[in-house]
């Protein structure tokens, strides 16, 4: 009997800025493409971070994700190959920015990107959808769309600070639109093994999300802050980095379910 295509589809968010997102996005993407898999990238980031990190000008194309959420058009439409085997990407452009104004009367608003996705069904074995630094509607068109969410978390003092408006959010987004939908991983970044904060946060996100917290930990290195301005992931740009073998550790994890 064929085996069903199944693709998991994880919402990277936190709403707190900074903490790792798109470097998550982009480094972990990468890594699973380069172990086989077929990864999409979606940038719902006005800022486009993911697509020029991807080595991707957004603006040379038609559409972009912004069509996608405006104007229904299908997500096949606007994925364009990376210059990475097996890692697509479907490119934001600054115009996103408005959208979420733009939206308000628009029918089914929260469900655009879901709907869209049925485009791309069985396609790719992982989607990343790659969310700004807020819990607006681009956010929640991506809860509504993705099959699990993915929390990176800074490794600093205050680290789960506001991860309690999320958890609401993703539990208001369970009741009315993705019943199934949980926060499947979190992931400490920034790590600094010198620092014994990092150590005592570590224990409090643990406590707080024990099933979840994933075993790799992403440490800070300046590899990974320079990658994006070359257009590349960590594991193209420098494969033998601290950076980099953290990333495709964490893909293994995440393969082994
Ligand atoms: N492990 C790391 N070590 C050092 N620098 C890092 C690390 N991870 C990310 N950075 C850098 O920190 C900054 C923020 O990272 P990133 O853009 O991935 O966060 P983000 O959560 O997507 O941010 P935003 O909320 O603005 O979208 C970037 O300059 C990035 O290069
Ligand atoms: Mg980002």
């Amino acid at each position: 009997m064929a085996q069903e295509a199944r693709t998991t589809i994880y919402a990277v968010a936190n709403q707190k800025g900074g903490v790792g997102k798109t470097t998550t996005t982009t480094a972990l993407g990468a890594a699973l493409a380069q172990a086989g898999k077929r990864v999409l990238v979606i940038d719902l980031d006005p800022q486009g971070n993911a697509t020029t990190g991807l080595g991707v000008d957004g603006r040379r194309f038609e559409n972009s994700v912004y069509d996608v959420l405006l104007n229904g058009v299908p997500i096949a439409d606007v994925v364009e190959p990376t210059g990475f085997v097996n890692l697509f990407v479907a490119p934001a452009t600054l115009d996103l920015a408005g959208i979420e104004q733009e939206l308000t009367s628009v029918i089914s608003r929260e469900l655009r990107l879901k709907r869209a996705l049925a485009s791309v069904d069985g396609e790719f074995d992982y989607i990343f959808i790659d969310c700004p630094p807020s819990l607006g509607l681009i956010t929640i068109n991506a809860f509504a769309a993705a099959t699990e969410i993915m929390v990176p978390v800074q490794t600093e003092f205050y680290a789960l600070e506001g991860l309690t408006q999320l958890r609401r959010i993703v539990e208001l987004v369970q009741q009315n639109l993705n019943p199934t939908l949980q926060i499947t991983r979190v992931i400490l970044t920034m790590y600094d093994s010198r620092n014994t904060l990092s150590g005592d946060v570590a224990a409090e996100v643990r406590r707080h999300f024990p099933n979840e917290l994933c075993q790799t930990v992403i440490p800070r290195t300046v590899r990974l802050a320079e990658a994006p301005s070359f257009g590349q992931p960590i594991t193209y740009f420098d494969p033998n980095s601290k950076g980099a073998k953290a990333y495709r550790a964490l893909a293994e994890e995440i393969m082994n379910g």
